[in-house]
């Protein structure tokens, strides 16, 4: 097509969006706006500042599911509370269905902060190290932008504040309370080190892998170590069973098929001239579908039994789902793939929605796909090339960059306004009016 004949029909769309005014601004972009205003953002960088300072192991976000609460009550926000031992569920829209879920975690880390800041950690020995407290203040900026914009709500959105991400299984805890019962979509997000501040990656179908953890005691015969002959050597059997589970994965999965066996504790032995009577070994295993999770953990207990038995030693194996539940593998709806392409791409321009290659880490956020019929979970940005490479989660040197939480915020806000005009303007009948303080 020639150039000359696209200008005046650009200028002639240009001219007719624009006469239109304020209304042909997309949703998402006007929540973004409402979300960079200064004092919203002053407002969110404080609530996650303050959780900074205070941040609480899984099942102990006592204070932070306290200000989570103070500030739902704020905005008059109805909630739910407690789920999950600190876990809320708070309400905006009109009560009835359709019901979409946001959730955000609030549990953080078992470590030392190393960064040195005005906000830093003040309890020694924890700190927000993944982000979590970057995600409460996003959503509770969502709620705000939602509740701001309550009677465009086509059904209610349902923000879920859950305990115990980092491996204590909270999103478990949380569907176990019916937390998720009747809700029929869920969406959540992860701040992210490796994507530019405004801009988004994700993908439908698996996103992060299934993982699970395994601790095995092989056994054998103690002695001294000048005279083998007369003990049986843990050591060297646990040395095989290692050995023979990394052909797990070279040998018997599909190379086109990512899969992880990673041993990453060994303890046994302590002086140079005694063979121990026995060893444990442990690690974590990996997968992106149930077949192949559920493959890799009976050949893990079938190769550390039957290799120690090579060697005359016996093993047990314990997967120790009390304390670690298997999570599942994350997978993303393509129906909501397509909704979040167009909120997202609406709000930052297509070229930031970017694609995210699948992640061997794990996310407890998996666990709502067996209990809400469509889940998704994404990636918002945080890098900024000016201010230098972010440390990555889970260091002591990990910084957010808190000019991502209105992208976040803003996002969570579209999706479920977008999802719920979407489902009531498909399937579902009108939902009925129903009065505020109902809710
Ligand atoms: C990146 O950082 C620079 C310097 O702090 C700042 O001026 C700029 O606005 C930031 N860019 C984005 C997209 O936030
Ligand atoms: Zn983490
Ligand atoms: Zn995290």
């Amino acid at each position: 097509m020639a150039f000359s004949k696209q200008v005046p029909l650009l200028l002639l769309l240009f001219f007719v969006a624009s006469s239109t005014g304020s209304g042909s601004e997309p949703e998402s972009a006007r929540f973004l706006r409402r979300a960079k205003d200064p004092e919203f953002l002053e407002w969110m960088v404080g609530i996650r500042r303050r959780i900074h300072e205070n941040p609480e192991l899984g099942y102990e976000e006592f204070e932070t599911s306290r200000l989570i609460r103070s500030e739902l009550d704020l905005m008059g926000i109805r909630y739910e509370h407690p789920i999950a031992v600190t876990g809320v569920k708070a309400f905006v829209g009109s009560g009835n269905p359709p019901f979409v879920a946001l959730r955000a975690d609030m549990d953080a880390l078992a470590m030392q902060e190393s960064v040195e800041w005005e906000h830093k950690s003040k309890v020694p020995g924890k700190m927000h190290a993944c982000g979590h407290d970057g995600h409460v203040a996003a959503l509770l900026g969502a709620a705000k932008i939602l509740q701001e914009n309550h009677d465009e709500l086509k059904g209610t959105a349902v923000l879920l504040f859950q305990p115990a991400e980092e491996g204590g299984g909270g999103a478990k805890k949380m569907i176990e309370a019916g937390a998720v019962k009747g809700i029929d979509a869920i969406f959540g997000f992860h701040l992210a080190t490796d994507v530019a501040v405004g801009a988004v990656a994700c993908r439908p179908g698996p996103i992060m892998a299934g993982s699970g953890f395994f601790e095995a005691v092989i056994s054998g015969k103690g002695g001294h170590a000048a005279i083998p002959q007369h003990t049986i050597d843990p050591i060297l059997a646990a040395s095989n069973v290692i050995v023979s589970l990394q052909h797990l994965v070279s040998r018997e999965a599909d190379p086109l098929d990512s899969q992880v066996v990673t041993i990453a504790k060994f303890q046994g032995g302590g002086a140079f001239n005694v063979i121990p009577d026995s060893v444990i070994i442990g690690g974590t295993f990996r997968a992106f579908s149930k077949e192949s999770f559920n493959q890799l953990k009976q050949r893990i207990e079938e190769v550390i039994v039957g290799q120690a038995s090579v060697q005359r030693c016996s093993a047990t194996v314990d997967f120790l789902t009390e304390e670690h539940p298997f999570f599942p593998v994350t997978v993303n709806s393509k129906t909501l793939h397509d909704r979040f392409e167009k909120v997202a791409g609406e709000m930052l321009g297509p070229k930031n929605v970017r694609e995210r290659t699948p992640l061997m880490g794990a996310e407890d956020f998996s666990f709502f796909s067996d209990a809400v019929p469509e889940t998704y979970y994404y990636f918002v940005g945080m890098a900024n090339e000016t201010e230098g490479p972010l440390h990555p989660g889970h260091s002591p040197h990990f910084k957010i960059n808190e000019n991502a939480l209105p992208y976040g915020a803003a996002l969570q806000a579209s999706l479920a306004v977008s999802y719920l005009s979407g489902v009531s303007s498909s399937s579902t009948p009108p939902a009925k009016e129903v009065a505020r303080d109902e809710l």
